[in-house]
């Protein structure tokens, strides 16, 4: 992301660089030509990038020895969780229930659509209760997402907390900021309690763009770094029954920002916080970020501490695999090394999908940044199984068949 920003500063400074030599007589043509050039490559650019790609969809003239059968029972087997979200997909379909044991709701469990109206402590439980407990009909684990998350409770955000803490005096904002999470967090814990049994306390306190930095978000600049462990004590309090985590997307396993999340991890973990795991994300937007052996190494360093890990939020965009003979084929593949590596990890608890079918993606509506197709999910837009969902179910038969084996 950050050399993107600095791709962008540059083009512009060339741009604006080129209109001021038109202005100079004597460089008019050398400028009206580095215009003309510059505005060439950025359409250039922009259709390569942009022009629609589709693929065929080999999978569908192939029969599969598994059409029809379903993965979570091997999961259960493996007491290993795998998720989705419920998006554009019922949880009494089956073949969400009879496929995943787990059930992450995409924005139900976070502050926003949790306030009525988006008013700091005013609760409208409704939509989030319907969707918890059609959960826990089918017997789904529910992974709480999330309680205190910066960037989702900030300028221009819905609830965006900045503006609603200038209505106080500045020397008060800071107290006033404190006890509305303390109240958040006690409120939506006290309301799950016994239904939701895992939370992402904190969501993505690492800068995107200031590599190795905290997110400098409402609560960073009113409450400081403790905000972090405060969150994590306020939610044990609440309900120590609970397994607290911390969840994170790191675009690489190996730079600072990596580096430093480690380094925050462990101090949680060495203050004797109550931090039961890590949530890593793992949305694979770009081609630098999808190296399983750095994913395998940096998922270790978590569990060395003796802190469980789960991937919590799956997704790797079908153009990433462009370069493939079958790119749905290479996406499932590569979704198999990372199911793989979880479930070599022992303290590796879940893996998670953010989404269920391509007919719904995050990515597609942030297309600007993710050329489509993205189709990152294991159903594709017509909800056939892709070969994602054949690798997925082929890993986890056989993982139950060789433990089974080795009973
Ligand atoms: O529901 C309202 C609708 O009433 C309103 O008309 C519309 C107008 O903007 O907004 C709708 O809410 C949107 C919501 O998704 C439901 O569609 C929010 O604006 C939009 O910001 C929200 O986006 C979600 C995003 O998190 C921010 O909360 C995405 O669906 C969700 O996939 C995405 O998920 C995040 C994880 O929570 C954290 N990790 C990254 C991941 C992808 O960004």
């Amino acid at each position: 992301m950050g050399i993107v920003i600095l791709f962008g500063a540059l083009i512009i400074a060339l741009i604006i660089g080129s209109i001021v030599l038109i202005f100079i007589r004597r460089y008019r043509k050398t400028g009206i030509w580095m215009l003309c050039t510059l505005v060439s490559l950025i359409i250039l650019t922009a259709v390569y990038v942009y022009f629609p790609r589709h693929f065929k969809r080999n999978y569908l003239q192939k029969e599969h020895e598994w059409s029809g059968l379903a993965f979570r029972r091997y999961a259960d087997s493996l007491n290993f969780y795998i998720g989705a979200i419920p998006a554009g997909i019922s949880l009494s379909d089956p073949r969400f229930s009879e496929n995943f044991n787990s059930v992450t709701p995409e924005n139900a469990l976070k502050m926003g659509p949790l306030l009525k109206d988006f008013k700091v402590g005013e609760y409208d439980f409704s939509q989030a209760d319907m969707l918890v407990n059609q959960a826990l009909e089918k017997n789904l684990r529910v992974r709480g997402h999330t309680l205190v998350w910066g960037k989702q409770a900030d300028m221009f955000k819905s609830p965006d907390l900045r503006y609603w803490l200038e209505n106080f005096p500045e020397g008060e904002r800071s107290s006033i900021l404190q006890k509305a999470i303390e109240n958040h967090i006690i409120t939506v814990l006290d309301h799950f309690r016994g239904r939701i049994h895992v939370w992402d306390v904190v969501n993505e306190p690492m800068s995107m763009i200031n590599k190795g930095k905290l997110e400098n978000n409402v609560f960073l600049k009113y409450l400081g770094e403790e905000y972090i462990p405060g969150a994590f004590q306020i939610a044990h309090s609440a309900d120590p029954d609970l397994k607290l985590f911390l969840n994170e997307n790191l675009i690489s396993y190996t730079d600072k920002t990596a580096g430093a999340f480690l380094k925050l991890v462990k101090k949680l973990k060495d203050n004797n916080i109550p931090i039961a795991g890590v949530g890593i994300q793992a949305h694979i937007g770009s081609r630098r970020d999808t190296s399983v052996a750095d994913l395998r190494n940096f998922l270790e360093k978590i569990t060395s501490m003796g802190l469980e890990v789960e991937i919590t939020e799956m997704d790797a965009r079908l153009r990433l695999f462009s370069g493939a003979d079958d790119p749905y084929e290479a996406q499932g593949k590569y979704y198999a090394r990372i199911l793989r590596t979880c479930l070599d990890i022992p303290l590796c608890t879940g893996l998670t999908f953010w989404g269920f079918s391509d007919n719904r993606s995050w990515e597609d509506s942030m297309s600007v940044f993710f050329p489509r197709p993205n189709e990152p999910y294991l159903f594709d837009r017509d909800m056939n199984p892709k070969p994602a969902y054949y690798h997925v179910y082929k890993t986890l038969k056989l993982e139950h068949e060789a433990r089974k084996g080795s009973l």
